[in-house]
């Protein structure tokens, strides 16, 4: 079989491999749609702490089962299924507490252990999620994006009486945006971003308003409108953001973090305290495939409107490149493996 492997920072290779077996507990998945992310080009330029090397990229994929290891009964050879990257130990604290996405010896697949960018993958037969016949491979695909908004959204409840704030219109502020619009049914949903191509697309995916606050201040912009957010997530991930949220923030709001920047943020006390905000993070997904397979089959997500390009999987150098290059106008890369 032939998969994308980073052998080292800066070397992509297109590598012929032996075909895995799969061993107690595992599925052999021939991967048909693969998707890219930030962490896939951190990983191929050597910015991402959690990679070791060589690694076969790739955490976003879908196909279809062609081998069952021993011990497997819930799963069949041709059974089309997505694949959640996150693999937990079950027993530690955070596991118990329902946070296998923090497991103290995490594994995700694509970063610590190889992953789906190639012909086909081996993966534990519980993180293979059965597909239903009325969703499409490409939507498929685009599972993994949106249980990181199913993770956002799940830490903090919202209502359709909130008035949400995202920071960021690139894939995670879209999820995030269809998740509240389309399963919360949030009134107001604000996104604001630097590139007007991307508010363009947020407008798309059910925004109420968008701003350029490269153009204009924010606050400045909400003062205008009298807006006060009661929800804010920060899915552009910039350290001084944090601070900026509690600011305009309305008394009592709920400020979800994304960000994984080693950079400090200055925050004061009394400016969280004083309003009594609460603070959550989120990172990856708990137990979200379910949830967004569920929000797919009732049709209250869109990914359509995310996925910009296909590149065949031979052209996984220019389609990272174009990904990394053009924020105008990529969002979601797919390869297919065809
Ligand atoms: P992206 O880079 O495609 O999108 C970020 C967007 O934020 C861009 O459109 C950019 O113009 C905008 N932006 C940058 N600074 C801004 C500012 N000050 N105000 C408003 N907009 C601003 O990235 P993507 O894939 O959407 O991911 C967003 C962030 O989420 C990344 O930092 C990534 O590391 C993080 N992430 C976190 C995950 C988690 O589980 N916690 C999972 C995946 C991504």
């Amino acid at each position: 079989m032939k998969s994308i492997v980073i052998k080292q920072p800066e070397e992509l290779v297109i590598e012929e491999r032996p075909l895995p077996e799969p061993g107690v507990g595992e599925v052999r998945v021939k991967v048909k749609i693969a998707g890219i992310c930030g962490s896939d080009s951190h990983i191929y330029r050597g910015h991402n702490p959690f990679a070791r090397y060589p690694r076969v990229i790739g955490h976003e994929f879908f196909g279809v089962i062609d081998a069952v290891g021993e011990g497997v009964t819930d799963k069949q050879m041709g059974e089309r299924v997505c694949v959640d990257p996150v693999i937990s130990c079950g027993h530690c604290y955070p596991c118990s507490v329902g946070k296998p996405n923090v497991c103290t010896s995490l594994v995700v697949l694509g970063v610590h252990r190889d992953g789906g960018f190639s012909e086909y993958a081996v993966v534990p037969a519980k993180n293979a999620w059965s597909v239903a016949d009325n969703i499409a491979d490409h939507h498929a695909v685009m599972v993994e994006p949106f249980t990181i908004a199913a993770n956002v959204t799940g830490q903090v409840n919202p209502t359709e009486a909130d008035v949400a704030l995202i920071y960021g219109a690139g894939p995670m502020g879209l999820t995030t945006l269809q998740a509240l619009k389309g399963v919360y049914r949030v009134k107001q949903v604000i996104v604001a971003d630097r590139i007007n191509e991307r508010l363009a697309m947020a407008e798309r995916c059910g925004a109420d308003w968008v701003i350029n606050n490269g153009e204009k201040p924010l606050a400045e912009w909400l003062d205008e409108k009298g807006i006060k957010p009661t929800l804010i997530v920060d899915a552009a991930c910039h350290p001084t953001i944090l601070q900026e949220a509690i600011t305009l923030a309305s008394p009592a709001a709920r400020i979800v973090l994304m960000g994984f920047s080693s950079d400090p943020s200055t925050i004061t006390q009394q400016g969280i305290t004083g309003k009594e905000l609460s603070i959550y993070s989120s990172r990856l997904n708990a137990n979200k495939f379910p949830v967004v397979l569920e929000w797919l089959e009732k049709g209250l997500i869109d990914p359509d409107k995310l996925i910009t390009h296909y590149f065949d999987y031979h052209h996984v150098v220019d389609a990272i490149e174009l990904f990394e290059k053009d924020q105008k106008s990529c969002c979601k890369v797919l390869l297919t493996f065809n």
